[in-house]
């Protein structure tokens, strides 16, 4: 495999980037805060990690980096990178530990308390209503695959909203809802783990309902800048044989057409539906209106590309159950090839069949890297050269008229990457997950000395 190509400093600099152009970094609350902390209730990933085989080592976040305690010195690296822009997310059950009902008054405190210290700082706070951790009590009555949690999910946005919505520079209703879906309910890689078509089928629908009644209540409120974030990837046939070129249609489909077509459409990819109508709820049609109703946003999150072959589906099967890992480009840590011309074309393809003139963010990138530290420092100049890449590509779709308004990087601190525990090192500044030390390394300094230029 070829070695990750590696570079001391950024050719890209920030003049050529708009004025108002946003950099950023990003976090999620389960991977961070330590869900052991502040009366915060269960979640599915912390009973999902205490189940021996679903994660290395059975490393789950009840620590994570301690950011619960740590969020001040986490708040100052993110100033003195010259980020002006901060994507974290909120947990549901440190909010409502049982999904509903009752508020842990010391949760909402503690993202009060965490958004007013971005200001102080100059930051602009980017909000994720929903990265992942689903309250334990709401999935033991079925979680995203029972219509009623999604009512619950919009009470739990406005009990959000209502504290935080004055301070927020923007509000994303989900993260990534093809891994709320497949990843999690048909490949069960992660929690709730179950390997279930119904089940994903149901949740395919269930989220994008979820999005539609979150939007409309926070819309009542009189929110603005509202949106949602999914996950890209660019997917195409391994060769020319039929087999793969029908394999990468559909896993192109299940994948970025999916969620995009019903969010900006209200259409769900036909090819796929076809696949799955069987296993969707009754009436799912006299949702569409309301899950797409408009947004004044959307984020993309890109890392890599997907190459799909006809061995991917066996005969019989429905859909293609393996992505990825076939080609000869260079591979990070996650065993992903870095691909950056593929955000390019899919930022092209996004704009001119879904989203238009709508607003986009690219609203994760980053990558996993054997990161070591050495006499206090680490010296990631892959993470360097892997950034840079997707920043030509970012500035060449500005270039464009895409309108690209946000970049943030993930991550900004090695964290909980969740069914891997914390091997994998994403962030711009290392943790030593024994004494939770930070130290930021080269990436976040070549970062700093390319923001601070003009
Ligand atoms: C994305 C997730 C994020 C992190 C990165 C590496 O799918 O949104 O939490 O795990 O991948």
């Amino acid at each position: 495999m070829p070695a990750l190509p590696r570079q001391p400093a950024f050719t890209t600099t920030r003049s050529q980037f708009p004025e108002d152009f946003v950099f950023g970094s990003s976090t999620s609350a389960y991977q961070i805060e330590g869900s052991s902390f502040g009366g915060c209730g269960s979640s599915h990933w912390d009973t999902f990690a205490a189940t021996p085989g679903n994660v290395v080592r059975s490393e789950n976040g009840a620590i994570a980096c301690d950011h619960y305690h740590r969020w001040q010195g986490d708040l100052d690296l993110v100033r003195d990178a010259g980020l002006k822009a901060y994507r974290f997310s909120t947990s549901w059950a440190r909010v409502l530990p049982e999904g509903r009902g009752p508020v842990n008054q010391e949760g909402l405190d503690f993202y009060d308390k965490l958004v007013d210290g971005m200001l102080e700082r100059g930051i602009a706070p980017h909000l994720t209503l929903y990265h992942w951790e689903m309250p334990s009590a709401l999935e033991s009555i079925g979680g995203w695959r029972n219509r009623d949690v999604t009512d619950l999910y919009a009470d739990y946005a406005q009990v959000v909203t209502k504290r935080l919505g004055d301070r927020l520079a923007s509000i994303a209703t989900f993260n990534e809802p093809w891994c709320i879906t497949w990843y999690s309910h048909y490949y069960g890689a992660h929690a709730p783990g179950l390997r279930d078509i119904r089940a994903s089928s149901r949740v395919a629908h269930h989220v994008p309902v979820a999005h539609g009644k979150a939007l409309s209540a926070m819309r009542a409120m009189g929110l603005e800048n509202l949106g949602i974030v999914l996950n890209f990837e660019h997917i195409s046939p391994l060769d020319d044989k039929p087999g793969s070129i029908k394999a990468a249609k559909i896993a192109e489909g299940i994948y970025n057409r999916w969620f995009l077509g019903g969010i900006t459409k209200g259409e769900y990819a036909a090819d796929v539906l076809d696949l799955i109508e069987p296993h969707m709820p009754n009436g799912w049609q006299e949702d569409m209106a309301s899950i797409s109703a408009p947004i004044d946003w959307m984020g993309i999150n890109y890392y890599t590309r997907a190459l799909i072959s006809e061995g991917d589906t066996q005969p019989g099967d429905v859909l293609p159950v393996q992505l990825g890992n076939k080609g000869a480009l260079p591979r990070t840590e996650m065993d992903w090839e870095v691909y950056p011309e593929g955000l390019g074309a899919l930022l092209e393809w996004i704009r001119d069949n879904y989203t238009g003139e709508l607003p986009l963010a690219i609203t994760e990138n980053g990558l996993a890297n054997k990161d070591q530290l050495i006499n206090g420092t680490v010296d990631d100049q892959e993470r360097i050269a892997y950034l840079d890449a997707h920043f030509k590509q970012a500035l060449a779709a500005i270039e464009k008229g895409i309108p690209l308004k946000a970049y943030f990087v993930w991550s900004l601190m090695d964290n909980f990457e969740w069914a891997l525990g914390y091997d994998k090192r994403f962030g711009l500044v290392h943790v030593d997950f024994d004494s939770l030390k930070r130290t930021p390394k080269a990436s976040y300094h070549a970062l700093k000395a390319m923001l601070s230029e003009r």
